[in-house]
Parts: C-alpha cells; structure tokens; sequence
C-alpha cells in the first residue's frame, strides 16, 4: 500500500459526448487530493475509470471488451502483491448497475453520472474493505453534484468544456440520455462566470458550454431572476480574454428570441451551430417525439441567418427509425440538400432497451439502413468538402491547440470548428493565429501563416 505522499496512477477512458469529456477531467479533480495522478496507459494503473456511454449499442459493447483487456493487468499487479481499482462510470454504469458487477466479476465500482462527487468516500469504501466490497452507486442524489465538486484544477489547453446544464426532459423516443442523465438542471449563473473567471485566468481563451439540451438552460442569476443561454452568453462575453464562445448540443425548439439575437450581438459567439434534427419527415419527428416539424427548423435556420449572415451549421440524422418509408428519408435528402450543411453526423437507427421506439412496429431491414446511411452520408461529405473548399484563399483566425500529425506541423481550430494544419513552430500553440487557407478537404484544412 502506498502512502499518501506517493502518487498513485489514474486511467480514466472517455467514451461519449463533450459531457463525458468534462466529467472524466471532474473526476481526476475529485481524486487528485488523494494522491492519485492521472497516467496515459492502463497497464500499472492504481485505478482505472471506464466513463461510457450508451447511446447507441455498439457504444455499450465496447465496455465490456475494453474492460477484457484491463483484467490481465489487474491480475498481474495483484500477482505482485498490488492492487488496481477497476471502475465503470457514465452512462453504461447508470443504465446497467448491477449487471456489470455480475458479468465482469473483477469490476470493483459502478457508479453513475450524479454521483461523482462521492468518489473519495466510494473509493474509501471499496478500500477497507480489503477488495471485498464492492459497489454500486446510481442514486440520483437530490444535491447537485456541482455543488459538492471541488474546483475544476486540471490542466487545460487554450479551449474548455463547461458544463451548464445537464439531463433532459424531452424524451425523444428512441434516446436513452433521460434516463442515464435524469432531469434538466441548470447550475445558477454565478457558478458558471466564476468557473469560467479560473479557466481564463489559467489561459483558456474559447469556452464551449455544455449541455445535454443547453440551449434550454434556465439558471439562476444572482437577481433571483432566471437566465436565458442568451443572457449568460453576453454575461461572458463581458469577462476580459475570453475570445470564443460555443455551447453545444442544442435543440431546434429552445432556440430562443434573445439567444438568436445574441448570434448577431455577441462577437465572441461562433458563427457555428450544432443544431440536431434527426429526420426531415414530419412523419418520423412525431414518432421520435422532438415536437416539431421540418417547417420548425427551417424557420430557426432563418432567423439565425439573418441573425448572423456567415453562420454554418451542423446537425445529427439517424436513419432507419422504425417506420421510416423511402418518402421520410428522401425528405431527409431534401432537408440536407436546402440547408447545406458545413457538418454532420448520421447514424443508423439502434434499438435501446426500455426507451419507447424499442417496442416500435415498422422496423426497417438493416440492409436498407445501411444503404440509406451510406446516401446520406455521401451527400453530408459532400456538403462538407464544398464547405471546407470554400475558404480556400481566405484567411481565418484559427487557435492553435496542438501538435499536428506529421512532425512541424501544428493544428487548430476556425471559428467553424474546422480542424486547420499547418507547418509552423510550436511557439504558435495557444494563440489565435490568422492563416491563409491553401486546400480544403472533407475533415481538415490546410494553410500558411497569414
Ligand atoms: N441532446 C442531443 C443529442 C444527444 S445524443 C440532442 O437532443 O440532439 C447524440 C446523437 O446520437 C443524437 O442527436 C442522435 O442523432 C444520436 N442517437 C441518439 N440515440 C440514438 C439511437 N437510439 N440510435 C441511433 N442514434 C441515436
Ligand atoms: Fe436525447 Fe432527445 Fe434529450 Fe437529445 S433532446 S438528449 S435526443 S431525449
Ligand atoms: Fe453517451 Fe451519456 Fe453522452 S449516453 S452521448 S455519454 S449523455
């Protein structure tokens, strides 16, 4: 047993959404006062997190194979006489429990997403108990876990997530996150400037709120008055040195006056949106239960362009939803084609236990799934190579956050998200640079130093 002065090693894999991304640094936050450092590898880690997701079935099985290859470690460092913490958090965890404990054997935690405040107490629990104990936690405690976190202390690059909101109310029928996630919550106001103040003043300059439905944030301000997204947007536009802001993933229907107006305001707002629809067909939107028509977001579309002539979009499709006919998904073709996309991503419908559409007549054959997706995604590709190409021999702004893939180059971010390469000194990482687009392909861009 080490002591409390020696560093104990921490593996936390990410799976999932941005949400996951924050938790999985939140955690090592939570666990750093008890010595534990995180590490890249899993192999003498003193305790791995798995933090999951379970949004699709294939997300899920990952867990369970990834968790096949952390067990020989275990069993290598208790043939040393040393112990390793295997724990499954996130989604998957919130959505199984027990059945993980049951079926992985050598799992020692599972615990879900608004528990992560108790991981000192968790892990001391599983400790006394010489290995014997194990546990399992998905309560969805009535305290907020962002009141009880200790502040954020990683270490950060120039661009950070910040949660705001999380949970969701809406019950789409075929997702699982209302029930993984719970109830929408927004953290007051207050909360989120002061945690915004610490990330700039350790040099973050682009912030992305986070949501599971951001744009439906409601927190409260320190007026007593409930906030809009809108109205914390320009709350932090006004802190000095923060020079982007982003929040993601957003609904059609909470797409507000005010936070509309703010896309034309705001300077540090993006001129980029992830703006999920899922289907062109009135049809399949009803049975999904997003509440509105194709017509709903064609009219937000709209206003946010003539809100903010230059702003692009970016969307998520699943096809293949049961009862989608040849006519839903070429209405789905049609709505791609009239708002061109500068991004996208599409899925084929999965079937997730216990949501609604599970149990939904009209399946769609896997074959014609397949098929669809592959139209789609072609069309999406297509949209985005004419996107990318755009730019080419313009200048953009772009932050530097790292390396690039071939040795000398850099790579960051526009202010469309897009990834941009280029051959420069890593002096240049951490700083809004502006270069001249040379090539655009269908997932990057490539420049000089303007
Ligand atoms: N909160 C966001 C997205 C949550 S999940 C929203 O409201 O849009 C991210 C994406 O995964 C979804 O937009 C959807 O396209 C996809 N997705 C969710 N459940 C799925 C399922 N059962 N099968 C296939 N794709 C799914
Ligand atoms: Fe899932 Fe729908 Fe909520 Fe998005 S809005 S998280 S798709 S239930
Ligand atoms: Fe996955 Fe949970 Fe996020 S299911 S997408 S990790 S909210």
């Amino acid at each position: 047993m080490g002591t409390a002065a020696q560093k104990k090693k921490l593996f936390v894999k990410t799976w999932g959404c941005q949400m996951n991304v924050y938790d999985s640094q939140r955690m090592a936050d939570v666990l750093a006062p008890l010595g534990y450092a995180t590490s890249e590898t899993p192999e003498d880690a003193d305790m791995v997190i798995l933090n999951t997701c379970h949004i699709r079935e294939k997300a899920t099985d990952k867990v369970f194979s990834d968790l096949g290859r952390i067990r020989p470690h275990k069993t290598a460092k208790a043939e040393r006489g040393e112990k390793m913490l295997i724990a499954v958090a996130g989604c998957v965890a919130q959505a199984e429990g027990d059945f993980i404990l049951e079926r992985a054997p050598y799992v020692d935690m599972v615990f879900g997403p608004q528990t992560y405040h108790e991981l000192p107490e968790m892990v001391a629990r599983v400790q006394d108990a010489a290995g014997e104990k194990r546990i399992v936690n998905t309560e969805f405690p009535t305290v907020s876990k962002f009141d009880l976190l200790p502040v954020e202390q990683g270490v950060h690059g120039p661009s950070a997530f910040l949660s705001v909101q999380e949970g969701c109310d809406k019950f789409c029928t075929f997702c699982v996150v209302p029930y993984t996630r719970g109830s929408e919550y927004s953290r007051p106001v207050n909360a989120v400037l002061d945690e915004a103040k610490r990330l700039i003043d350790s040099g973050v300059q682009e912030i992305t709120l986070l949501g599971q439905n951001v744009n439906a944030y409601h927190g409260e301000g320190s007026d007593g008055a409930i906030w809009g997204l809108g109205r914390l947007i320009r709350a932090l536009a006004d802190i000095k040195g923060l020079h982007r802001i982003r929040y993601t993933t957003s609904h059609p229907r909470d797409m507000d006056d005010d936070l509309i107006a703010a896309h034309g305001e705001i300077r540090q707002l993006m001129p980029f949106l992830h703006l999920p629809v899922q289907s062109g067909s009135d049809k399949i939107l009803h049975a999904m239960n997003r509440k509105h028509k194709a017509e709903l977001y064609f009219d937000v579309i709209a206003r946010l362009r003539a809100a903010r002539p230059d702003i692009a979009f970016s969307s998520d499709f699943i096809v293949g939803f049961p009862g989608e006919s040849d006519t839903d998904f070429e209405d789905t073709l049609k709505l791609v084609d009239t708002v061109k996309f500068a991004s996208a991503y599409s899925f084929k419908y999965s079937a997730r236990p216990g949501t609604p559409a599970a149990v939904m007549k009209g399946l769609v054959h896997p074959k014609i799934a397949e098929e669809r997706l592959a139209r789609l995604q072609s069309l999406i590709t297509g949209q985005q190579l004419a996107f990318n190409q755009s730019f080419v021999g313009q200048t953009m702004p772009v932050l530097f956050e790292r390396l690039g893939k071939k040795q000398g180059q850099i790579q960051g971010r526009s202010p469309y998200n897009q990834s941009v390469y280029i051959e420069a000194a890593s002096e240049n990482l951490g700083w809004i640079k502006n270069v001249l687009i040379q090539e655009g392909f269908d997932n990057s861009l490539r420049g000089i130093l303007a």
